[in-house]
């Protein structure tokens, strides 16, 4: 057991996040964290409809009986899905915490607090995760330049904007972005977290509902395969580094505008990625964290793996050190 204020206040065993993934966070994942006792989240807008995103939280209760939350990530959107409505459902199926993200959750809020659901919420910056904290929130997740998805446009990697967001959060917060295994924990520990999120980690495992050919490319990968597009729209993505993602950038950094390159990175080819393992189809989301994925284990293996290590690397390498 590693208790920290993050397994006390959100109520899981283990101090490990699952962030939401779009298409990637449904019912046989987040339910194998669960049952492994991290905290995994679904994804609300994975769902094509609030009322699918009620029938999905159904099906994870059907599969394990511990906690899980679901993920409400608010981007901004010429066409936004009804927020409001997804909102109503995690708050109306009291599950016992929600993952924002993307946006300030300073709107949604009183619904999620008269429901009694907790929030997490996921930013990339310290005044960001300051200004959650002064909102209420009940925990932050800080994600750093690592990550995969939003990065933000500050580019602060975890080992300073970690620290310097312990500096000034007094509620419990997870550090998020580029952890694989337990040395990230330790070290997330040591820089100030109460416990560590992790995304593309968990999409190479045995429960994630992806094709086996994204894993193994996962596992293949480099540090250096993940590539930024939308910088010079300051709506910066990290990707896995693919035809598509290369071409995307290409087309912006000689001045195309996000209408040149819709077509390309429409959701619905990142989407088919996933269900065919044809790599080049679309763009996916991916973190430079696949760097250090060496194998395709199952959710609850992973799991036992970094606590086992987290604590021998806590007894006998920080412990052995002389004082
Ligand atoms: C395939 C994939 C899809 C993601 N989709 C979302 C999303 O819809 N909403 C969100 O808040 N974060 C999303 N993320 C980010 C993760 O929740 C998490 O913050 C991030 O992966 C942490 O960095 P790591 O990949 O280095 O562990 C996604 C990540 C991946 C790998």
């Amino acid at each position: 057991m590693l208790r920290t204020r993050f397994t006390e206040t959100f109520g899981v065993q283990h101090p490990i996040v699952q962030g939401g993934m779009q298409w990637v966070g449904r019912a046989e994942l987040v339910s194998a964290v669960a049952n492994a006792g991290a905290l995994g989240f679904l994804t609300a807008l994975t769902q094509p409809t609030p009322e699918h995103l009620a029938k999905e939280i159904a099906r994870c209760r059907e599969m394990t009986d511990k906690p899980f939350g679901v993920n409400l990530t608010i981007l901004p959107s010429i066409n936004p899905p009804p927020y409001a409505e997804y909102r109503d459902v995690i708050a109306e199926s009291h599950v016992p915490v929600v993952e924002t993200a993307g946006f300030n959750p300073a709107e949604h809020l009183p619904a999620f607090r008269a429901a009694g659901v907790k929030v997490l919420h996921k930013c990339t910056s310290v005044r960001h995760a300051v200004k959650a904290q002064e909102l209420g929130v009940d925990g932050i997740s800080i994600d750093g330049f690592e990550c995969a998805g939003h990065p933000g446009e500050d580019d602060i990697p975890g080992l300073i904007l970690i620290p310097a967001a312990a500096e000034k959060i007094t509620i419990p917060m997870v550090a998020s972005g580029g952890f694989a295994d337990a040395r990230g924990l330790v070290a997330a520990l040591v820089l100030g977290a109460d416990g560590i999120n992790m995304g593309t980690r968990f999409v190479a495992t045995a429960e994630a509902p992806v094709h086996s050919r994204v894993k193994e490319r996962l596992v293949a990968a480099s540090e250096l395969d993940t590539e930024l597009i939308f910088r010079p729209l300051r709506n910066t993505g990290r990707v896995a580094r693919n035809a598509v993602s290369t071409e995307v950038v290409s087309i912006l950094d000689q001045g195309g505008a996000f209408d040149d390159v819709r077509e390309l990175v429409a959701g619905a080819r990142g989407r088919k990625v996933f269900e065919t393992g044809d790599l080049d189809l679309g763009i996916w989301y991916a973190g430079m964290a696949q760097g250090l994925i060496r194998d395709i284990p199952a959710v609850a293996v992973l799991i036992e793996r970094i606590m086992t290590e987290a604590k021998s690397l806590i007894h006998n390498r920080l412990g052995s050190l002389p004082a």
